[in-house]
């Protein structure tokens, strides 16, 4: 899995210092440990996450003077500017804030043309992820292929959902009007498993090195996906909605997959919004009253 790294980057190499100066300081937050406090329902923020957003803010714009920046922390810089980088700057906050050391920096770089639609998306032309616990960086720049720590990834080869192992994520806001349980539920009788680690980024990632074949979730915002997705296509992977229809940065459904079972994805999806094909399973009180049952059988 490797190739000739990639020359003539543009943005991949000033992104990857700043991505690893970054994350050298949530690191240092996290072995001090730090206060947790509520944005809404379980949404949590940490002064690790609005630290490292100002950090990151600063030296983007050292870096590429001209560039907006658009945070999750409530960054808004330069917004009409013809590149704007999206940063997550703490991707994961509940498992760094509970000491669980999955969480990473993520930024994406977007083109937009002068002349394009507001609302409407530019181009992903560049994204960094760095994971601070195991060392690894994630880059890519359209065009150039996807790379780990200086070596070429490739989705997985895997082409069937019943050997694939999955990942998806759950909202931290409004829990009770989301379905994403009932998709779990049917994506984990119909695979090797699925994974629910808590970074988003890192899901993303990790599809595109191949260590999952496929990731889902509902309403994440652009810091969480511009990056990863840019990621998974340069890996040979492909980004669309639930219904196969093209990725948006807004969009409220973001499907990553090694390509391979996406298809198959798709159709479970469709299957599962018509109410069709869901596999039984016995409710807890069902099962509690076949234990009952067997007990007293045995009595
Ligand atoms: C969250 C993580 C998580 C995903 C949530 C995101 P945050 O980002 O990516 O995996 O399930 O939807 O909000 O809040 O830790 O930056
Ligand atoms: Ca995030
Ligand atoms: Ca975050």
């Amino acid at each position: 899995m490797s190739g000739t790294p990639a020359t003539g980057l543009l943005w991949v190499p000033k992104a990857s210092v700043i991505a690893k100066e970054a994350g050298a300081r949530l690191r240092q937050f996290f072995a001090e440990g730090v206060e947790t406090e509520y944005k809404g329902d379980v949404d949590i923020v940490t002064v690790a996450d609005r630290t490292v957003e100002k950090l990151v803010r600063g030296r983007l714009a050292e870096a590429f003077p001209g560039h907006g920046v658009y945070g999750e922390e409530g960054t808004r810089e330069r917004m009409e500017g013809e590149f704007r980088w999206y940063v997550d700057p703490l991707d994961g906050t509940t498992n760094f804030a509970h000491g669980f050391p999955q969480f990473c920096v993520s930024l994406g770089l977007e083109h937009r043309p002068e002349g394009l639609v507001p609302g409407k998306d530019g181009k992903l032309v560049a994204g960094v992820i760095y994971d601070p616990m195991r060392d690894e960086l994630f880059t890519t720049e359209k065009g150039s292929g996807a790379w780990l720590n200086g070596k070429q990834i490739r989705v997985s080869r895997t082409s069937q959902l019943a050997e694939s192992l999955v990942a998806t994520g759950f909202p931290s806001r409004k829990r009770h009007d989301n379905p994403n349980i009932h998709f779990y539920q049917e994506f984990t009788l119909r695979s090797h498993g699925v994974r629910r680690a808590g970074s988003a980024a890192l899901d993303l990632a990790y599809v595109a090195a191949g260590r999952l074949e496929a990731f889902w979730e509902f309403k994440l915002n652009p810091w969480d996906t511009a990056a990863g997705v840019l990621l998974v296509q340069e890996a040979g992977g492909r980004v669309t909605d639930f219904s196969g229809a093209p990725f948006q940065l807004n969009s409220n459904e973001t499907l990553v997959s090694n390509s391979l079972i996406h298809d198959e994805m798709v159709s479970l999806f469709s299957n599962m919004f018509a109410g069709r094909d869901l596999a039984p399973i016995p409710t807890a009180h069902e099962f509690a009253e076949r234990r009952a049952a067997r007990a007293e059988v045995a009595e």
